[in-house]
């Protein structure tokens, strides 16, 4: 199927850069969030990062203005998702929450719609069956700062058809990047049960007061060529969103080793949720 317009739901961390690449590919893209700060905060980022581009000779002008008007925000999640051929979904990793849009979605869109989450862990079987078309409800999952990562992760569920899965990866390509595709459902996909693996080690460590997270951090950098250490990654993602993977987790298996490490709970408790906040493990006032 040709994809021309495309829904994503969620603007805030993830959601914003995605409309953005959606949008600087060609494609017609509605962006919208019930939170009217992370949405306005959006737009104010999609106006500031294509003038930037513009004066970093990155971006012809006309190629700017062109992206600028492909992208409309929306408050109403029926505007942004009625006529679209794909949504998006970018919202908060929360399995219930995303199981009640997507049935509201599949209320709202047409027939054709492919549905996909671009959730960091959830695999899309989760879902599907909130929907009446579970073969068309698949994982797009993309990389932060999706604007400059080049990896998208497209899973094919058992559930999901071979032409939703061509088509989510085929759009992948238009917006520049890179897709791999799995052929089997599993939790944390590709990318993320490595990062899992690296971030739990840098947790332990700084809770058995090994060395500090700065120095764990310019040890991965440096020692291993990582661009960003542990923390400043973990910053970079979310606290937030490392606290509600692992809660996320904990609920379903009820190991107490999957709850998220102490530092996480406490910085989550204390709102230092990194970069978006200005303050995570590091400072960004
Ligand atoms: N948004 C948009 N663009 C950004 C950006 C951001 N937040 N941060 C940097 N950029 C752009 C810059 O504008 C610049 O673009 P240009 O070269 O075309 O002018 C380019 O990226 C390089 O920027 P800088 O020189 O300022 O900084 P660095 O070279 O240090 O790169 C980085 C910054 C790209 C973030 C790099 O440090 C990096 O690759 N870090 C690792 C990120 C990573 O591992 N991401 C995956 C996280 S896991 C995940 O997302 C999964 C999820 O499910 C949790």
């Amino acid at each position: 199927m040709e994809i021309h317009k495309i829904a994503v739901i969620g603007a805030g961390n993830m959601g914003h850069q995605i409309a953005m690449c959606a949008a600087l590919a060609g494609f017609q893209v509605r962006c919208t969030d019930t939170n009217a700060a992370i949405l306005n905060k959006a737009i104010q980022f999609a106006d500031h990062y294509l003038n930037e581009r513009v004066q970093k000779g990155k971006l012809t002008e006309v190629a700017a203005n062109q992206a600028r008007e492909n992208l409309l925000f929306t408050a109403s999640m029926k505007e942004a998702a009625e006529n679209a051929d794909l949504v998006i979904e970018a919202i908060i990793e929360k399995l219930d929450i995303k199981r009640t849009l997507f049935a509201e979605l599949d209320k709202i869109c047409p027939a054709h719609t492919i549905l996909a989450t671009n959730s960091s862990y959830i695999v899309s079987s989760k879902i599907a069956d909130a929907t009446l078309r579970p073969d068309k409800v698949c994982n797009m999952h993309f990389f932060n700062p999706a604007l400059v990562m080049k990896l998208v992760e497209v899973v094919q569920g058992a559930h999901v058809s071979v032409d939703t899965v061509e088509s989510v990866m085929k759009v992948a390509q238009k917006m520049g990047k890179t897709p791999v595709l799995l052929h089997k459902e599993i939790y944390g996909f590709l990318v993320n049960r490595f990062l899992q693996a690296t971030r739990q080690e840098a947790l332990k460590l700084l809770d058995m007061g090994v060395a500090s997270y700065e120095d764990i951090d310019t040890a991965v950098k440096n020692g291993l060529g990582y661009p960003m250490g542990p923390f400043q990654l973990l910053d970079l993602t979310g606290v937030d969103l490392a606290y509600h993977v692992g809660m996320e987790k904990y609920r379903e298996s009820g190991d107490p080793a999957d709850r998220p490490s102490p530092t996480i709970v406490e910085k989550f408790t204390k709102g230092e949720w990194g970069k978006k906040v200005g303050k995570g493990f590091y400072d960004y006032e």
